[in-house]
């Protein structure tokens, strides 16, 4: 099965976040907007993993949110990966605080003692919005920038838990799934 780790985030924030992001999709892009039920921040995308597997990693998530304590989180400002003109990833932006940063290293520790690999990559923290479609063309973003720049979101969530999530691939897209949600510690 296709799991990753991530954080969720309340359902009146992504609905917030979905209508500050109205001109985005009204723009026609050739992007795939992801559903407001299914946006979330990805802590770390584990890929297929046997069922045998999933119990030592539910077991090392809990010991990764079991050592940290509840924070909270600053949502804010637009941005593309690669690049805003190229862009493969519409995202809104995730304050990399140092709670965030040790939360995902412990994760990544955690993970590594059952056999993942950890990530070498610097962490971005975001929020994907949605993809663009593969055959895109190299114009069809040259407004993406001023638009982007149009937008305005501010928003403060409070982690409490680190979910491991299910992704169910289909011709329709992805469905994701919370399988089970590892606590982190209260303040
Ligand atoms: P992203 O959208 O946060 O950038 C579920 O598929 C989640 O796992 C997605 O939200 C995606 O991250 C991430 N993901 C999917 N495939 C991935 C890959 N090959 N490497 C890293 N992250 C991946």
């Amino acid at each position: 099965m296709r799991l990753f780790i991530a954080l969720n985030l309340p359902k009146k924030e992504r609905e917030r976040i979905h209508r500050a992001t109205r001109a985005l999709r009204e723009a026609e892009l050739p992007v795939r907007w992801i559903e407001p039920d299914s946006l979330h921040i990805t802590l770390k995308f584990l890929g297929e993993v046997r069922p045998d597997v999933v119990p030592g990693v539910e077991g090392a998530l809990a010991r990764a949110a079991g050592g940290t304590s509840a924070f909270s989180m600053l949502l804010e400002g637009f941005g593309a990966f690669p690049t805003i003109r190229r862009p493969r990833v519409v995202w809104l932006g995730i304050e990399a605080s140092p709670e965030l940063r040790c939360l995902k290293q412990d994760v990544e520790w955690a993970l590594g003692d059952c056999g993942f690999t950890p990530e070498t990559r610097a962490f971005q923290p975001h929020l994907t919005l949605g993809r663009a479609e593969k055959a895109a063309g190299a114009g069809a973003f040259r407004d993406l920038d001023e638009l982007v720049a149009g937008l305005e979101f501010r928003g403060t969530v409070q982690v409490r838990a680190v979910d491991l999530m299910q992704s169910h691939l289909s011709r329709e897209g992805a469905r994701y799934t919370i399988r089970s949600s590892a606590r982190l510690a209260s303040t």
